[in-house]
């Protein structure tokens, strides 16, 4: 039995949320293997629509075991209102034990939140646009050595533990200038400590391993996107963890050559949220166009997402990364009425064209060169079968497949659950 991965090939935000919940009835775990609140999924169904965090994609199915993996780092403040959220909407996974939280992964403490808004501050115009949800400043404690785990909030020491912690960030503080107030957040934290400490904990690689001993099958879910990958994205505007398919060896504790599938998903088009370079991006009306049609504001903060058309190379590079066997490619609705869709192939870049994403796109142009492609009219949103599909749709799919050599397993036509297609 192997662990498939379901991963984003952009920027994040291509609908790894929707997909997962479309494909869960399909496995006994879903694992949240990376990233942490910075990460919004969307999922809708039967008229209902949630945004999950921390919380793995599976959880609106009742068969269905959810972990959050090793590799990610927790709010515990924000995971107890997410719990909360779902409870008052109905679902409640705590008391039917479908949530498990890994006891290695680390904690995000209000004062990484207040580094991370210090240090975009203080970067002014060059700020990565990080979501301020303390993600960069956790994960340095925890390549640094300094960082805690879920597991130690069960120690006799913790709030020791807690406090040198707290000291240290204290003393970078005062380095950007006055720290503010944050005990109404510390007195929170302690609350959703609690909280947290009501949850199932696990120690998730043998938890997983377990699945795998069974014969059961198990599908890591990844957050963000593999451009923002902080080895093989467009570093430093990266998030601070592998968001690429090794992330799920070291995210969940699995070895890897028990990967199956690699789900690659990507947007018919493009965007980003957040400083960095975007090649293809649109500065004009069909921007605008897109950003509207696509409802393209960030599922996290709400900020506008900038928006471009699809670029190959920078798919090509996500496919080699994350060894892609299949993918999905969502939102496929909202080109529907523009008459040309342009693909970018190649880029002119240091005088020379080439195919392929080269080492530095931010200070130096990667210009893109366009393909263009017929566009197609048709309302795809109540379209039920991938037969129903207007032909220049059919083509722009193909084309992508024998650009990239790896198929379109799923098409995406809408947010809710139903407006799926199979394309095999
Ligand atoms: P994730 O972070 O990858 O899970 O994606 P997000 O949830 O942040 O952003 C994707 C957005 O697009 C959400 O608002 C989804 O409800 C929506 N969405 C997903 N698939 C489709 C689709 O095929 N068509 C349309 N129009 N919206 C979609
Ligand atoms: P999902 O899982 C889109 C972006 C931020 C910023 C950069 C660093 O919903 O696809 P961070 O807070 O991680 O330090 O921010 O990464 N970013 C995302 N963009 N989708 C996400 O997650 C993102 N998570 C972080 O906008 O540019
Ligand atoms: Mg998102």
């Amino acid at each position: 039995m192997a662990v498939d991965v379901l991963l984003g090939l952009q920027w994040g935000d291509e609908g790894k949320g929707k997909i997962v919940d479309v494909l869960s009835p399909e496995y006994d775990l879903i694992a949240r293997f990376q990233g942490g609140p910075n990460a919004g999924h969307t999922l809708e169904f039967e008229n209902k629509k949630f945004v999950l965090n921390t919380i793995p994609s599976g959880i609106f199915n009742d068969k269905i075991i959810n972990l959050v993996g090793n590799g990610v780092v927790i709010d515990p403040i924000l995971l107890r209102k997410e719990l909360l959220n779902l409870q008052q909407h109905g679902f409640d996974p705590v008391s039917s034990n479908k949530l498990t939280i890994a006891r290695k992964a680390h904690l995000i403490l209000p004062t990484h939140r207040l580094l991370d808004a210090a240090s975009e501050t203080k970067m002014g115009k060059s700020k990565i646009g990080s979501t301020l949800k303390g993600i960069g400043p956790t994960y340095m404690d925890k390549t640094g050595r300094n960082g805690i785990r879920v597991g130690d909030t069960a120690l006799p020491d913790f709030k020791e533990r807690y406090q040198k912690l707290v000291d240290k960030h204290l003393s970078i503080l005062e380095h950007y200038g006055p720290v503010p107030d944050f005990s109404d957040q510390e007195q929170e934290f302690f609350k959703a400590i609690e909280f947290l400490l009501t949850l199932k904990q696990v120690d998730s690689e043998h938890f997983v391993n377990q699945y795998l001993k069974d014969g059961k099958p198990v599908l890591a879910e990844g957050a963000q996107g593999t451009l923002l990958d902080v080895d093989f994205g467009s570093y430093p505007f990266v998030t601070s963890s592998n968001t690429t398919t090794a992330g799920a060896c070291t995210g969940l504790g699995i070895a890897p050559r028990h990967i199956g599938k690699v789900i690659g998903i990507f947007k018919a088009y493009c965007t980003r949220v957040g400083s960095g370079p975007f090649p293809t991006e649109l500065f004009d009306e069909t921007g605008e166009q897109l950003r509207h049609a696509g409802n393209e504001f960030g599922s996290t903060t709400g900020r506008a997402r900038r928006c471009g058309w699809l670029d190959i190379p920078a798919l090509k590079y996500a496919i080699m990364i994350n060894g892609v066997t299949e993918m999905v490619m969502t939102k496929a609705d909202v080109l529907s009425g523009f008459s040309t869709i342009k693909v970018c192939t190649r880029y002119e870049y240091n005088g020379e064209i080439i195919d392929y994403m080269p080492y530095d796109i931010q200070s130096l142009e990667a210009k893109p060169i366009y393909d263009e492609v017929s566009g197609w009219q048709d309302d795809l949103t109540g379209i039920k079968s991938s037969e129903e599909l207007p032909e220049n749709l059919v083509k722009y799919v193909k084309y992508i497949e024998e650009q990239v050599g790896v198929p379109v397993k799923y098409l995406s036509v809408g947010p809710d659950r139903l407006q799926t297609l199979e394309m095999y």
